[in-house]
């Protein structure tokens, strides 16, 4: 009987409420210090986010979540009126840490939504109920990615060669991952599969971090560059690709990590699956297609860097999106945590999200 408990336990944590403080995992030190950071400010936690210290779409919700009740707590002695303007104003700033992930702004109007209710409280009784949401947020996410694991587990067959992209992993998440609670539950399950994790250029998601927290976890990883991957896929190595995503649109279309579109297109011409992991947090109705999502656009030393060694020439010029959009008629399902989502996506998504 697989023990799910010894899984649970297996997997690194990225965010950690306790006695009314906020830690993040400091994931730019992985994989070489594990370090747990407290969060003191708006700023210090709007910093985190930007500078991908805590990074995947729903982590960053559930770490603004979280982040608003800092930015708040020493403001419980104000009037209930200043208290909530504050909370307007510090949600919309945390927002503005990163634009791709619609999570952020998904879980700043959900805390804000709290506040509207309770127009009637005093700021420390809004202050208790703000901490609810976000622990709720947070085990909500828990049980999002249980969801796509136990729909995605059939996927994963004994024998497989699995790829993944970036990393949408416990990591990126509360618990099990998005596009990695399929493979955890199939390791957990006995199901013997093989992982290729793609670097994932400039910051290396791939290698430092879904490397890492497959190996920790016992299973069966391999990292490659990301231009191995049309190699492997020509010589038969991987039969599924599962990613995760920043952002759905209406239409199906999928934003994340630059380089996921690239992976879609070597799928479609080599006649491989290609899935993303989806939790309802991610998709966002208000999108229409992909064209609508706003694409991070970072700094340019992060290409011409590696490591802290400069690898370019000074003063050429670079681009560096963090993220591109697949387009939905590359995509073979959406796994939700209620289901598997297949074409046509606009109909199916309507249907199901659109209220
Ligand atoms: O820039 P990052 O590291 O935040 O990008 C993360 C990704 O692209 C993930 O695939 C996505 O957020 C899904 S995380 C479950």
């Amino acid at each position: 009987m697989p023990d799910t408990d010894l899984m649970l336990k297996s997997i690194p944590r990225a965010i950690e409420w306790k006695n009314g403080e906020l830690y993040l995992l400091d994931q730019t030190q992985l994989p070489l210090d594990v370090v747990m950071e407290k969060q003191e400010t708006a700023e210090q936690v709007w910093a985190s986010i930007h500078a991908l210290k805590v990074r995947g779409a729903p982590a960053i919700g559930i770490a603004a979540a979280y982040g608003l009740c800092v930015a708040v707590k020493i403001s419980q002695n104000k009037p209930i009126d200043q208290f909530q303007a504050l909370l307007e104003d510090r949600a919309a700033y945390l927002d503005s840490s990163r634009p791709t992930a619609v999570n952020l702004g998904w879980a700043m109007r959900r805390m804000l939504a709290v506040s509207a209710q309770a127009s009637a409280e005093n700021s420390s009784a809004l202050y208790v109920r703000l901490v609810e949401e976000a622990v709720q947020i947070h085990e909500e996410d828990k049980a999002l990615c249980r969801g796509m694991g136990q729909n995605g587990l059939p996927l994963i067959k004994p024998g497989m060669g699995v790829l993944t992209h970036c990393n949408a992993g416990s990591l990126a998440t509360s618990e099990l991952g998005t596009a990695t609670a399929p493979m955890y539950m199939a390791h957990n399950a006995g199901v013997q599969f093989r992982v290729y994790a793609d670097e994932t250029r400039p910051l290396l998601q791939g290698a430092r971090l879904t490397a890492w927290e497959l190996q920790h976890a016992g299973i069966d990883v391999t990292l490659i560059t990301d231009n191995m991957a049309a190699h492997l896929m020509s010589q038969g190595l991987i039969d599924i690709v599962i990613t995760g995503t920043d952002r759905v649109a209406a239409n199906g279309d999928v934003a994340n990590k630059i380089g996921t579109l690239g992976v879609a297109i070597l799928a479609r011409y080599y006649g491989i699956p290609f899935y993303v992991a989806c939790p309802s947090s991610t998709i966002d109705m208000k999108s229409a297609t992909g064209l609508n999502i706003p694409i991070e656009e970072r700094d340019p030393s992060e290409v011409t860097e590696f490591g802290s060694r400069r690898t370019a020439p000074l003063g050429v010029k670079v681009r560096n999106p963090a993220f591109d959009i697949t387009p939905n008629e590359l995509v073979t399902g959406l796994i939700t945590e209620t289901q598997i989502v297949t074409a046509p996506y606009i109909d199916k998504l309507e249907a199901i999200y659109g209220d």
